[in-house]
């Protein structure tokens, strides 16, 4: 039986208005439920899609059983909250590891398989993973971590994470047979994403980093995780998280998650979402965040996907390699683009990167406007970053590109970001000792479909 109690605690909206509370939620549990399950870069705090979706509700501009639609879906804060509230939630991303996360944290799983699933897991493990290591010391270790690049992880650790994931896919198999197919999938992935943590604590990857760096040569050698004891404990604190989330969610709602690129977003039908909340990216990947580098491992091995797969993410990100023709008329419908542009050109000329991120974002807009249903309210959580130190109002040029396809501006309410895992700061010009600061506020801009 669902459990709404908890409503009280978790409306940070009370009886104020949106514009008059404060948006910091400093001290609030941003990993509250099944959000603590994996971390992600850039990640939402859930308090603003609950503040955001509170407010809908009360207004009666959504109800339960609506449906919520995030083309950025990252680690799927979208999804859970709205989940939470009691709406569909629909989900998009260029990630093959976002799409995993969505799914695994917004789709409740019962105790039962979700206890008999581990315990299956768990039984025997230790002995198994023992052999892996003797194999591994006697050099006949059959085990084969085919796309990961050498030099990220220590042995024989690796090959432990990969028995590991080998006995989740035999799992599922097994489950396949004595269960439903919706929850083999839902168990395995739930399993996929403790493995998932574990592989980034076991690699050589710095944690705190969303780009590829390992930590120095000198340090590696004291590096010798426990693969169990790691992957166990935190098999243990996910099924904690996901018992509390499955109790509070309404069972009946649903999840669909299109691992599809934003700009196109064919899947996602016409006029299908009563609300979009969604955070984009920043910039294009390579020189914010880089959203594939982070997940290429944890992707690779928990989840099978390929190196190539992996490395397409960063290119099909906003801006990025994979990206469309630059609109040059854009900045005759935004002038604060063409402000920046200006501003750019005078500089060294990365004008180009900057039209090529926002004609993307344009596209994303125009599929916003159809998917989403007539009068209904689009919240884009935006961070202003800087190009070669010229600040790039990335708020006020989305509200105007909107307010080109017609949206009306409802309210831009300015917040500051106390936790957020990002690059503050970068040095532009890469000269070392100097810095320049990338990003310190964000903003929520809601705007309404005509
Ligand atoms: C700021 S993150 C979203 C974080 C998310 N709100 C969360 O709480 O985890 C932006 C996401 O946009 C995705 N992305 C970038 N370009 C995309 C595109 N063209 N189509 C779909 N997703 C894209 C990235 O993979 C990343 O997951």
């Amino acid at each position: 039986m669902t459990d709404r109690s908890w409503n009280a605690d978790r409306s940070p909206l009370g009886d104020s208005s949106i514009t008059d509370i404060d948006w910091t939620f400093s001290g609030a549990n941003t990993r509250r439920l099944t959000h603590g399950m994996h971390s992600y870069p850039a990640r939402m705090i859930p308090q603003i899609p609950a503040t955001v979706l509170a407010h809908f509700k009360r207004e009666n501009v959504i109800r339960e059983g609506d449906t919520v639609y995030d083309p950025f879906s990252g680690s799927g804060t979208t999804a859970v909250e709205g989940r939470l509230a009691g709406l569909h939630a629909e989900a998009n991303d260029i990630n093959p590891l976002a799409c995993l996360l969505t799914l695994a944290k917004s789709r409740p799983i019962d105790p039962e398989p979700l206890e008999t699933a581990c315990s299956w897991l768990t039984d025997g493990l230790e002995e198994e993973l023992r052999r892996v290591r003797s194999a591994w010391a006697a050099g006949d270790c059959e085990l084969n971590p085919s796309a990961v690049r050498e030099g990220w992880f220590p042995e024989p650790q690796l090959y432990e994470l990969v028995a590991i994931r080998n006995r989740i896919d035999e799992l599922r198999d097994e489950l396949s047979e004595t269960t439903t197919p919706e929850v083999a999938e839902d168990v395995t992935r739930f399993l996929r994403v403790a493995l998932s943590v574990t592989v980034r604590r076991v690699s050589y990857q710095r944690n705190g980093e969303y780009k590829r760096y390992r930590i120095p040569r000198e340090d590696r050698a004291d590096h010798d995780p426990d693969v169990y004891a790691l992957f166990v404990e935190l098999l243990r604190e996910n099924a904690e998280r996901m018992r509390s989330y499955s109790r509070r969610v309404d069972h009946t709602t649903t999840t669909t998650v299109h691992y599809a690129d934003a700009r196109v977003a064919r899947a996602v039908e016409d006029n299908s979402a009563d609300i979009v909340i969604t955070s984009p990216p920043y910039g294009d990947h390579s020189t914010t965040v880089a959203y594939g580098q982070f997940s290429q491992d944890p992707a690779i091995i928990a989840d099978r996907r390929g190196y190539e797969e992996m490395r397409a993410v960063d290119k099909t990100g906003l801006g990025g390699a994979y990206g469309q023709e630059p609109i040059d008329a854009l900045e005759q419908y935004s002038p604060s683009l063409k402000r920046t542009l200006e501003a750019l050109r005078k500089r060294d000329g990365r004008a180009t990167d900057a039209l090529s991120f926002f004609s993307d974002f344009y596209a994303v807009i125009e599929q916003v406007r159809r998917i989403l249903k007539p009068g209904q309210p689009v919240v884009w959580v935006l961070a202003n970053r800087t190009m070669s130190r010229v600040p790039i109002p990335t708020h006020l040029i989305a509200t105007e590109l909107c307010e080109h396809l017609g949206f009306e501006r409802e309210h831009v309410i300015p917040r500051k970001i106390p936790t957020k895992t990002l690059p503050w700061e970068n040095a532009p010009e890469n000269v070392a000792g100097r810095t320049g600061e990338m990003m310190a506020s964000e903003y929520v801009v809601i705007m309404r479909r005509p």
